[in-house]
């Protein structure tokens, strides 16, 4: 894994006063810019805030947000909700399983891709549906599923 620019998450940190209660945000921005949390940022946030570095890691578990491992490039969401589930969305990640190598939850080994799941992405009139860096796409088959990679 690379090494951390230590001057930008400097930089991020630097973004907001050293109060405890920014511990989420500056997280959530230093996940935005790495697409994970690397330890050596944690730390430096910890120390920032001066927090317990066991807070940090905590919130950092709890946030489905929040990775400590890298997260792809282009992030595929699968909805995995009833009326996804009931339309085929399984064959949908079956298919971009086989097509990226990889299974829910993972990165691609080039870091070009992450597959994930979610529940309900609240549109459930186009089930199934799934996103690609946000955009919904829905009615989906598992073959226009493989056009979204
Ligand atoms: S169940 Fe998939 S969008 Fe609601």
């Amino acid at each position: 894994m690379a090494s951390v620019d230590l001057n930008l998450v400097d930089e991020i940190l630097r973004t907001r006063p050293p109060e405890p209660r920014h511990l989420l945000a500056l997280l959530q921005e230093i996940q935005a810019r790495f697409r994970y949390l690397p330890k050596e940022a944690m730390l430096a946030v910890a120390g920032y805030l001066d927090v317990p570095l066991a807070r940090v890691f905590s919130v950092a578990g709890f946030y489905k947000a929040l990775s400590l491992t890298p997260k792809g490039e282009r992030l595929v969401t699968v909805c995995q909700g009833t009326a996804c589930h009931l339309r085929g969305a399984s064959g949908l990640v079956g298919a971009l399983e086989k097509r990226l190598g990889i299974g829910l939850g993972q990165t691609s080994a080039d870091g070009r891709y992450g597959l994930e799941s979610v529940n309900c992405l609240g549109a459930c009139a186009l089930a199934p549906v799934a996103t690609v860096d946000g955009t919904v796409h829905g009615h989906l088959s598992p073959s226009k599923a493989l056009e979204l990679v």
